[in-house]
């Protein structure tokens, strides 16, 4: 059996002592089945020749951006398309300050920045740089993105040190790239989803918002990964670490949010909108913070924002689309409402008010699709995304069956 059949993995190489386990790595990859391609950045070489990488996996090793054939060829645009997944191994803390200042100094770091896949990185470098602030904040900023960092493994080092800093075995890697790879329900499908508030401003320094944590959404966000989807979150203000593997879109208004949902939905499967979106923005933002005045009342005017779930349902290629409904009261019927008005594949109603829906750890859902509905009882919000992405399956599957019955 070959559990990484087919998959398309970019092999990044940068100039550490651990580059020459690289060649076993790549070995394990190719002999599971997957498609290989090597980039090493221009210092690498120093420590493991091309020429190994090449002969193992059957594919011209690339190390310059200026490379007038191969970008004749399958430039680097095309390759940071290609690739399913990039995994850099070994990481050298340069890389790792290069990707998190979104540096595109070679064709590596480029290649990190013009690819919409998930990166996993395996660090490897002395321990005193591993634990050096910069460092520690680097390694950080990429977790918070969604980067995956594979270990470093705690030890003897080749420089004569003991600590934090030595690469995961290749046996440890290609592991954790299996698992990556598992077979999901959603395993091959784009899930774009939405959580977290808006802030719609009225000045430079206030805004009108709501209580929505993103609790909901991020939960949601993990499950998916958990059944293998590709994600991408566009997340409201929150203070929320991104889940791993997902990738992180941050925005602040509605008119932004629907900006972003509209460069990322193209080629997603499911839609689900799980963001308390702002209805209405100030008509006017005043360039200067607002002064008090004499008056007692402050008379704002709204205007209506785009409703970012109802124009992803009606675009005539339109991926499968989840909504959410808050209601305070008679949550059925204004959820049924909003199903229909909005042309929803499924809906997920909570009942909302103080420390309940919004905030709050646990929740509990009304999900109404066309023809049935389950009631998934109050547990964490982490459960209860399990419970809704199962059900989101179930109905995606049986609508894709239904327009495709071979
Ligand atoms: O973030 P938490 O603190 O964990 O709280 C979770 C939650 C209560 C925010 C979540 O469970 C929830 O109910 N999210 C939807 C909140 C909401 O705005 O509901 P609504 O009934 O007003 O909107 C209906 C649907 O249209 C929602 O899917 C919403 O994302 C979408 N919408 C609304 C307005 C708009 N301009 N664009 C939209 O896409």
């Amino acid at each position: 059996m070959q559990p990484l059949r087919g998959r398309r993995i970019l092999l990044g190489i940068t100039a550490g002592i651990a580059a020459y386990k690289a060649a076993e790595l790549a070995r394990l990859l190719i002999k599971d089945g997957a498609q290989v391609r090597v980039v090493m950045t221009p210092s690498a070489g120093e420590f493991i020749g091309p020429l190994t990488l090449q002969a193992i996996t059957g594919e011209v090793v690339r190390d310059s951006l200026f490379d007038p054939a191969h970008e004749a060829a399958m430039g680097h645009i095309e390759l940071a398309r290609w690739a399913e997944l990039v995994l850099v191994a070994p990481a050298t803390a340069d890389f790792l300050a290069n990707a998190a200042a979104g540096a595109a100094h070679d064709l590596l770091t480029t290649l990190c920045l013009a690819s919409t896949a998930p990166l996993l990185a395996a660090p490897a470098m002395n321990q005193a740089m591993w634990r050096h602030p910069a460092t520690r904040a680097n390694a950080q900023t990429l977790q918070a993105r969604g980067v995956e960092l594979l270990g470093p493994d705690d030890g003897e080092q080749a420089c004569g040190d003991s600590g934090p800093g030595r690469m995961l075995e290749p046996a440890a890697i290609h592991a954790r790239v299996r698992e990556f790879f598992a077979d999901g329900r959603l395993t091959g499908r784009r899930v774009v989803l939405t959580a977290g508030p808006t802030r719609e401003a009225l000045d430079p320094v206030r805004f009108l918002g709501n209580r929505s944590s993103g609790k909901m959404g991020f939960a949601i966000a993990e499950a998916l990964v958990a059944q293998g989807a590709d994600v991408t979150l566009v997340a409201g203000p929150v203070a929320l670490a991104t889940p791993a593997g997902v990738r992180r879109i941050d925005v602040d208004s509605a008119q932004d949010m629907h900006a972003a949902v509209f460069a990322a939905v193209r080629d997603a499967d499911i839609f689900i909108a799980c963001a308390a979106v702002a209805d209405y923005r100030p008509a006017t933002v005043a360039a200067q913070k607002l002064k008090k005045g004499d008056s007692e009342t402050l008379r704002v005017d709204l205007v209506r924002n785009p409703d970012i779930l109802s124009d992803v349902a009606a675009l005539a290629q339109r991926p499968f689309c989840v909504g959410f409904a808050a209601e305070t009261h008679d949550v059925a019927a204004y959820a049924e409402g909003k199903l229909r008005a909005k042309g929803l594949d499924m809906i997920a109603a909570n009942q909302v008010g103080v420390s309940q829906g919004f905030e709050a750890d646990d929740n509990a859902l009304l999900v109404i699709w066309p023809g049935g509905s389950v009631a998934l009882p109050s547990q964490s919000k982490r459960q209860l995304a399990s419970g809704l992405v199962e059900l989101i399956v179930e109905r995606f599957d049986a609508q894709t069956a239904a327009e495709d019955p071979r």
